[in-house]
């Protein structure tokens, strides 16, 4: 890869591995250091989250390797992810690993490393934007807002053994923004968890599908209503819910698409 980007590291006939974040899906999103990887590199090993526009700036002559991951259908296993990782930089390579978000984020991202450190692997990570800010941003709901909202706590709701057993306690305070990756197939149960932990039924919640793509939709529900909501106006994976005060400010900061769409 003839790039001319700072390294740590010394060269070597040992190839490298780049964690990329590719971001939630608009390719302008990409940082600048992204893209001029994704331009550069010999082997892309990408995730099914990373999006076809932020996909056309991968070098042509790169060979791609799709190691899925979708729920309950992952494509390559996490453990032979790692393995793909570590042969092709002892083959020397460099190699771009691309995920969509921050790698860091609900990504496996520090496994993947872990696995590089332990193989004695160089390798860089590029932050991308996640979720959560394309969300918040995309969508009109500040995650922090003065009169809503002084703290902001990100949640998976789905966790390795398939349940979403949350702190329910500290996810039901009031002048804070949850947000939960990953949440949608579960809406229904964790709204009825959140309003039995003490949550106002009338809390809002917003759940926005596909942020900063032509296809992005954004519903604004209450706990409450939520579930029989999204029986009415079915989204898709991936979506992301922000559950706090901030969700009502939505409708009037929309600025990429019209609310509703
Ligand atoms: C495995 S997590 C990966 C998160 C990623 N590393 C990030 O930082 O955004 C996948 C979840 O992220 C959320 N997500 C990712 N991209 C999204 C998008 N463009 N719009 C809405 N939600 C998104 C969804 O909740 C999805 O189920």
């Amino acid at each position: 890869m003839s790039l001319h980007l700072h390294t740590n590291t010394q060269p070597s006939s040992q190839g490298k591995v780049y964690l990329v974040g590719g971001g939630p899906g608009e390719a302008d999103l990409l940082t600048v250091k992204a893209m001029r990887l994704l331009q550069a590199t010999e082997v892309l090993v990408y995730d099914h989250l990373v999006s076809d526009d932020v996909l056309r700036f991968v070098h042509p002559q790169a060979q791609r390797i799709f190691a899925g991951k979708r729920r309950n259908e992952h494509t390559m296993r996490q453990e032979k992810i790692n393995q793909l990782l570590v042969d092709l930089a002892k083959q020397g390579k460099q190699v771009v690993r691309l995920k969509g978000g921050d790698p860091f984020i609900f990504g496996r991202g520090g496994e993947e490393m872990q696995a590089l450190v332990a193989a004695s692997i160089a390798f860089e990570v590029v932050p991308g934007i996640t979720a959560a800010n394309a969300v918040s941003c995309y969508a009109g709901i500040p995650l922090t807002h003065r009169d809503y909202s002084q703290s902001c706590i990100f949640v998976t709701g789905h966790l390795k053994d398939g349940t979403a057993n949350l702190d329910w306690p500290s996810l039901v305070k009031p002048f804070q923004t949850v947000v939960i990756y990953m949440g949608l197939s579960g809406a229904k149960s964790i709204c009825e968890q959140l309003i039995a932990h003490g949550a106002p039924a009338n809390r809002p919640i917003a759940v926005v599908q596909e942020a900063t793509l032509p296809t992005q939709k954004v519903l604004v529900s209450t706990l409450e209503k939520l579930d029989a909501d999204l029986n009415a106006q079915p989204l898709q994976s991936p979506s992301l819910m922000v559950i706090g005060d901030v969700a009502n400010l939505a409708p009037s900061l929309a600025w990429f698409n019209p609310y509703p769409k």
